[in-house]
């Protein structure tokens, strides 16, 4: 049994993109502040992206890293495209966690190019993933929440869901597509008590990293590279940055904030 006392004690999260990067920061902050976890990741490699995602290896690292905190955590190995899948998944973490509070929907990938060069395929990839996967783990998460009596839906957008981030269309098109199904969502479910708010980081090293997206800004259009600029002197943010900001929504102490856009940007956005 759990006996953490923190600000998040008790409740019971879902997160995609769980197993490296910001998804496992975002589980070991939460577990630190006393969550029970679901944690969710594809573990392979999708065809058609140019970095290779997360192994079942890394899923089971973030696993023992919130279980180290003393809190009870469920993998399952699933992918966010798959609707059926996830809601398998969710209904069957949920019953052995002992319900659901909140989700937070982080599983995502880059693809790069210019207009020219950008595909069909890429397109797919990206918006199946970064919108539709969203779409599927927050309608997964929604009957818990609502047998819970409300709840937190926490989704992962990008500085690029807020500004023309240029040469990666389908993600700044996605990402800002997350936003607008956000605020509809927190139309729809802000009767029943939960709310829905996304998350917008500016650049964190993670595996999230394409070669091609600095090469094509070094050598091509040098002219673009202030709109990656910080406002604040740093080059980057750290993934802990952004696992704050998402405590703070899951948490009761942001009771009345929904259709928030939290930005956790170094001013990229303002430039
Ligand atoms: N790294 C950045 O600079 C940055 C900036 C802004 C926003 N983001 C967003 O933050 C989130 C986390 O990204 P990250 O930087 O930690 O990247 P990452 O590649 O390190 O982690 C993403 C995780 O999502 C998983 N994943 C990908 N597709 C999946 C699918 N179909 N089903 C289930 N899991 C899947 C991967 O296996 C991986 O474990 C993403 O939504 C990303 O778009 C990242």
């Amino acid at each position: 049994m759990n006996t953490n006392q923190g600000r998040v004690a008790g409740k019971k999260i879902l997160i995609t993109g769980a197993a490296r990067g910001m998804g496992r920061s975002h589980a070991v902050r939460l577990a630190e502040e006393g969550a029970d976890l679901l944690l969710i990741d594809i573990c392979d490699s999708p065809a058609g992206l140019e970095y290779p995602l997360s192994t079942e290896d890394d899923l089971n690292q973030t696993a023992q890293l919130v279980a180290a905190q003393g809190c009870s955590v469920v993998t399952k190995v699933v992918d966010v495209r798959d609707a059926d899948a996830m809601k398998t998944a969710v209904d069957a973490g949920a019953a052995e966690l002992g319900g659901l509070n909140a989700s937070v929907a982080n599983a995502g990938v880059l693809t790069v190019g210019t207009w020219d060069t950008t595909t069909a395929e890429q397109w797919r990839l990206v918006v199946d993933t970064n919108l539709i996967g969203v779409w599927n783990t927050c309608v997964a998460a929604i009957p818990h929440l609502l047998e819970a009596g409300g709840g937190s839906l926490v989704n992962i957008s990008s500085a690029a869901g807020l500004k023309g981030t240029p040469m990666h269309t389908p993600y700044t098109a996605a990402k800002h597509g997350v936003v607008g199904m956000s605020n509809a969502l927190a139309n729809e479910l802000a009767a029943q008590n939960i709310r829905v708010n996304t998350v917008h980081p500016t650049g964190v090293a993670t595996g999230m990293a394409p070669p091609s997206m600095h090469q094509l800004i070094a050598e091509q259009r040098p002219d673009l590279g202030l709109i990656f600029m910080n406002a604040l002197p740093v080059l980057m943010t750290e993934a802990v940055d952004i696992s704050n900001a998402v405590l703070f929504l899951v948490s009761d102490e942001a009771r009345h904030v929904t259709g928030l856009q939290m930005k956790v940007d170094a001013g990229v956005t303002i430039r």
